[in-house]
């Protein structure tokens, strides 16, 4: 890169592919940045980048007759998709691979031998065209997904990110800049939802079919517990919360009518949201911040969606969602933290030829400040 001049210091537009591959979603996307490295603070306000194209496979349908994934099949069905999904994203582009500038792919956290396909492409793409390539942590790209929004957010800000694997509040001053307030003890609000969901008999992965049978229910039919709702911090816990859906549906009998089915979605979906948003609103009060950004999969659900925006409000907050497309998992969100790295000045890239995966990796490990 240094030697060729067609690298990412320069002072024009960037073009970055990004693979995510780093559980049943296998996403690619490019984003178009304009890129002067390390002239941008990592909390200066600047003109996010564009997304060009986006292509996504998901599995869900192939992992549901297991009620879970199953990382084998995972891994090979990335290997099946990532290569056709690439050459639609460039075609929906209109730009040939030689334009891509930068080749970015999820490092982290998820299932090693599904991130292992990613990063393998991304390694050996940038490779193949002299271009640097640059592994992302999955949960920094639904951090900054709200940026692909119609009214990307400032910073500092606080970010609720409610994923399958995570739910954690952080308070984020700039790109890189990170600092966790609170987080689940035990399960995660997305497990919540598909733990609930498959008790319910709704298949997996169950968060959207429970949402959407919630809408045909009333939330007030079954007293669930709201876990560490009056715990004074900013921790969640939602393990308790599947016992007790489990109980109410065992006293339901062996057939359930319609209706109470959908009470007790409604009924737990309230539950899960009620934490979230008295958790959330509690954070921008101690925080003093006044701008929340909501990002992962759980991110996509309406009543979280509806009461966060009327809860922020009553406080002066305003609150940013990432598109719902954009929630769960996807290869923008991977182009675009490094795009943002980039342009923040933190990263550039690496040309090595060599390549780990973290399949762990805590989201504390890349602050900056
Ligand atoms: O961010 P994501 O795609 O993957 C992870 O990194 O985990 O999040 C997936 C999670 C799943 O638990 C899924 O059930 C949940 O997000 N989810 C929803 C909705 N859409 C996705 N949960 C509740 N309501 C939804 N509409
Ligand atoms: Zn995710």
């Amino acid at each position: 890169m240094e030697e060729g001049g067609q690298g990412i210091g320069e002072d024009r537009d960037v073009n970055v592919l990004g693979f995510e591959s780093s559980c049943d979603e296998t996403g690619v996307a490019l984003v178009q940045a304009d890129s002067r490295a390390g002239i941008r603070a990592p909390d200066a306000p600047g003109p996010p980048p564009r997304l060009l194209a986006e292509a996504l496979h998901s599995q869900a349908a192939m992992h549901e007759a297991y009620g879970g994934v199953v990382p084998e099949l995972a891994s090979r069905d990335h290997i099946r998709r990532v290569l056709p999904l690439a050459r639609r994203v460039l075609a929906s582009a209109g730009l040939e691979l030689s334009a891509v500038d930068l080749v970015a792919y999820t490092r982290g956290p998820g299932l090693a031998g599904a991130l292992l396909v990613g990063a393998g492409v991304a390694v050996a793409l940038g490779a193949a065209l002299g271009r640097p390539t640059l592994g992302i942590h999955h949960l920094e790209g639904h951090l900054l997904s709200p940026f692909l929004g119609s009214e990307p957010p400032q910073f500092p800000f606080v970010a609720l990110l409610v994923s399958g694997g995570h739910t954690q509040l952080m308070r984020v001053d700039g790109v890189g800049r990170y600092a966790l307030l609170g987080e689940t003890i035990d399960d995660a609000a997305g497990e919540a939802f598909d733990k609930s969901a498959k008790l319910l008999e709704l298949g997996y992965p169950g968060g959207p079919a429970l949402a959407q049978l919630a809408e045909q229910g009333d939330e007030r039919a079954f007293a669930l517990p709201r876990p560490l709702l009056h715990s004074g911090d900013l921790d969640f816990s939602f393990a308790g919360l599947k016992t007790a859906v489990a109980t109410q549906w065992r006293k339901l009998g062996l057939q359930p009518s319609p209706a109470a089915r959908a009470d007790l979605a409604a009924s737990t979906q309230a539950a899960i949201v009620d934490v979230l948003v008295a958790k959330t609103l509690r954070s921008l009060r101690e925080s003093g911040l006044d701008r929340l950004v909501v990002a992962g999969g759980v991110g996509a659900n309406r009543r979280l969606r509806s009461a966060l925006t009327a809860g922020a409000a009553r406080q002066g907050a305003q609150v940013h969602f990432p598109p719902p497309a954009l929630c769960t998992d996807n290869g923008a969100m991977i182009a675009l933290a490094a795009a943002m790295r980039v342009q923040a000045g933190l990263d550039r890239g690496t040309q090595a030829g060599a390549f780990d995966v973290r399949p762990r990796w805590p989201l504390e490990e890349l602050m900056t400040a």
